[in-house]
């Protein structure tokens, strides 16, 4: 009571920090919890491969902690982990890093975006990022002070956001555009064409770019370009990279980031006060997969592949217009048909048919009118999902 009149507020909202209540709950999360109290779902909800850890790099893990290698590890990360990585990202890109000032071994891919924001953002910058995005893009900018600056992407335009658009939303307190290709939700791909304009107009106008590429293994004929290997970019960049998705890693909480060395020093800094090291049994499985799961990884690809094109025939074939995602392992589908929200569609496909989607509108307002189906999942789900969903189709279609 004394809090309430004091304050004058609800204790509640007195107790919560404004920042936390700018967050909205993940749009994910939602139906992750719905699903579970629904029995006999299929999941296209979820954006995690279906595979375990291949064996190789499950056992260096287990070898290492019977050895007893269960301490912390340097803040930074193991250092054969780091030189592995240097080793690898001079192998597919050409870019030399320091293993010992420019490289982070971070808890994901998500405290590596944490911790980017965090370094770099002062309150009330601004951070551009297209729209739909990755849901934790906003919530990252936000937590820090920052503010979104959302660039509208359009399926017509193959979801790429465009460096005219970007250019029109930069001011004075443009600090840095955060950009993920191959891309959540969308599976879109950026060319390397767009990808050039837009590192042009950031090293113009001095704002660093932010590249979350986790997806950048998944690629179906195309090329995954790495925004720091283009001209004059390596100083311009934070590198964002996991282990996650292409080696099935999910669980193991296992990312990076690669900086010039200022960049990487501040983000240290934030890291060692709350994460201290990544998991050390994960680095160890890190540092396995970087030597010797590239062929595991590729196996898993192809069979993406395979998936991809059934997925996005079947969602065609039953009357969903669907985008040819070239990268990661998300369907994007039309809804329109139905005239139904995403998230209406979504909960009734869900409740009627036991398919669980998530709502393109939870990547943002581009994302309405769709929904992201993971086809990281088999191919006998695959094909149950789509039979469910022809029947909910032809049932909800308006046209
Ligand atoms: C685009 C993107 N970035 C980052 C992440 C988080 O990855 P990690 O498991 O490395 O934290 C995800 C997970 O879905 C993602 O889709």
């Amino acid at each position: 009571m004394v809090s309430e009149s004091r304050h004058g507020g609800s204790k509640k909202r007195y107790r919560i920090s404004k920042r936390a209540n700018q967050l909205s709950p993940s749009g994910i999360r939602k139906f992750f919890d719905l699903l579970a109290s629904i029995e006999g779902v299929i999941s296209l909800g979820v954006g995690e491969p279906d595979y375990a850890t291949p064996w190789h790099i499950i056992e260096s893990a287990i070898e290492s902690l019977e050895k007893g290698q269960t301490m912390y590890t340097s803040n930074s990360g193991m250092p054969e982990l780091r030189q592995e990585l240097a080793r690898y990202l001079h192998g597919h890109y050409g870019l030399d890093y320091d293993p010992n000032t420019e490289l982070l071994i971070t808890v994901g891919v998500s405290e590596a975006l944490d911790l980017a924001m965090r370094a770099i953002i002062n309150p009330g910058d601004e951070v551009i990022m297209p729209d739909p995005h990755y849901v934790a893009y906003d919530s990252c900018v936000i937590l820090a002070g920052g503010k979104v600056v959302t660039v509208p992407t359009y399926e017509d335009d193959n979801f790429e956001i465009s460096a005219a658009d970007i250019e029109m939303n930069l001011t004075g307190n443009t600090r840095a555009i955060l950009i993920g290709y191959p891309a959540n939700p969308t599976g879109a791909v950026m060319s390397r064409e767009k990808t050039e304009e837009l590192t042009d107009v950031a090293r113009h106008h001095g704002v660093l770019v932010i590249s979350d590429e986790i997806y950048a293994k998944l690629v179906y004929g195309v090329e995954h370009v790495c925004v720091a290997a283009l001209p004059g970019m390596r100083e311009n960049t934070v590198l964002l990279g996991g282990f996650s998705k292409a080696y099935a890693m999910t669980g193991w909480r296992i990312g990076y980031a690669a900086a010039p060395a200022e960049i990487i020093a501040a983000m240290t800094k934030i890291h060692q006060y709350t994460m201290m090291c990544a998991p050390t049994m994960a680095q160890v499985a890190a540092l396995e997969a970087l030597k010797s799961g590239e062929e595991s990884a590729a196996e898993m690809v192809e069979d993406y592949n395979r998936r991809r094109l059934f997925m996005v025939k079947g969602l065609r074939d039953i009357g969903l217009p669907c985008f040819e995602p070239k990268g990661a392992f998300y369907a994007f589908p039309s809804i329109r048909i139905t005239g139904m929200t995403s998230e209406d569609f979504a909960e009734a496909l869900l409740t009627e048919e036991k398919v669980a989607a998530v709502p393109g509108s939870a990547f943002g307002e581009c994302g309405e009118g769709y929904i992201r189906c993971c086809y990281a999942t088999s191919m006998a789900d695959i094909e149950e999902a789509l039979a469910r969903m022809k029947r909910f189709v032809s049932k909800h279609r308006k046209d």
